[in-house]
């Protein structure tokens, strides 16, 4: 049985032994890169500088939430802007893992940056375990490479420390329920943010498209779950797609655009179910969709379980 209190003694203890110099943390707002910036910050205080990096990846108003979830805490985040970076290095590229190569590339750019203004030695990062394992540690083979493993450059000038590398999920949110961190029950967000949920070339408009849709899924989810209408899924989210599909507004043929909505049920984000939603729910949330964003005329549910398909569509 996992002892959370155990697991933050002895991870203060061993960051304390391991980290002799300063260090560097990129937060992201997500429940596993705050529990170990926050692990870090109480083994060695200032030394530690916390990072969110604005990708221009990130869903509506991340900054601001991430930097009043610190302040809470007690901690202070430095935001950097780097949106034309990342938008700039994505411009063309269409494979997957190509992207997320790129995306990693730009993480570790701006990181090397800001340690060396701040004169850090050490990276922090909140890799769990499935991260590494779907990224072809051990003995599995790669299913996709997890921005935080595989998009690590072999030179490196940063060491490396990962204090939640044997961890799984529900023992991360055990960890940040036990610390009372306000983030324990949210939703995994791929690192590669929207990049991997805009298929084919990501563009600024095609995230700012996502972005509206991402806000319609995640509020009604959210609260038809406070409703007790359903149960909080794993994760819920869209997709937007490379197609574009015939319609009609008013009296007028469209041609617009196709998002995907994904709700999976999952224990820890190895395997999952799609999530059985009402259909009174998804019809809900298609027509919100294409009433508050006019040029997406189509709506379609995934109905994959993983295997055989992941979660995230890339
Ligand atoms: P897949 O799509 O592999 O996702 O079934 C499993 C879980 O991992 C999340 N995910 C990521 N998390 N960096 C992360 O920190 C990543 O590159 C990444 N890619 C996927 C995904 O949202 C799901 O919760």
């Amino acid at each position: 049985m996992f002892d959370a209190k155990n697991f933050v003694d002895e991870a203060i203890l061993k960051l304390k032994e391991e980290i002799k110099g300063r260090a560097i943390i990129a937060v992201s707002g997500g429940v596993d890169s705050t529990v170990a910036a926050y692990l870090t910050w109480k083994a060695i205080g200032n030394r530690l500088l916390p990072v969110f990096i604005d990708t221009g990846l990130m869903r509506k108003n991340e900054d601001v939430y991430v930097k009043s979830i610190f302040s809470r805490i007690g901690m202070d985040v430095k935001v950097l802007n780097k949106k034309d970076d990342f938008l700039i290095s994505l411009k063309g590229v269409i494979d997957p893992e190509k992207k997320r190569s790129v995306v990693g590339e730009r993480f570790i750019r701006a990181f090397e940056e800001e340690a060396k203004n701040f004169g850090a030695e050490y990276l922090v990062q909140g890799t769990i375990a499935p991260d590494w394992i779907e990224s072809g540690g051990g003995i599995r083979e790669r299913i996709k490479t997890h921005h935080n493993v595989g998009g690590i450059p072999e030179n490196i000038k940063l060491k490396i420390v990962e204090p939640l590398r044997d961890l799984y999920k529900d023992e991360v949110r055990a960890v940040a329920r036990y610390i009372g961190l306000p983030i324990s029950e949210r939703q995994p967000f791929p690192g590669p943010g929207l990049s991997v949920r805009v298929i084919g070339e990501v563009t600024e408009e095609r995230l700012n498209t996502l972005r509206d849709v991402t806000e319609i899924v995640e509020s009604e989810i959210e609260a038809a779950a406070a409703k007790g209408e359903i149960q909080m899924p794993w994760q819920y989210f869209a997709v937007l797609l490379p197609i574009r599909t015939t319609g009609v507004h008013g009296d007028k043929r469209v041609y617009g655009e196709t998002v995907a909505i994904r709700v999976i049920d999952s224990l820890d984000g190895m395997s999952g179910n799609y999530s059985q939603l009402p259909h009174s729910l998804l019809e809900k949330i298609s027509i919100r969709i294409t009433n508050e964003i006019p040029k997406i005329n189509r709506v379609v549910y995934d109905i994959t379980n993983k295997p055989p398909a992941t979660i995230e569509w890339e």
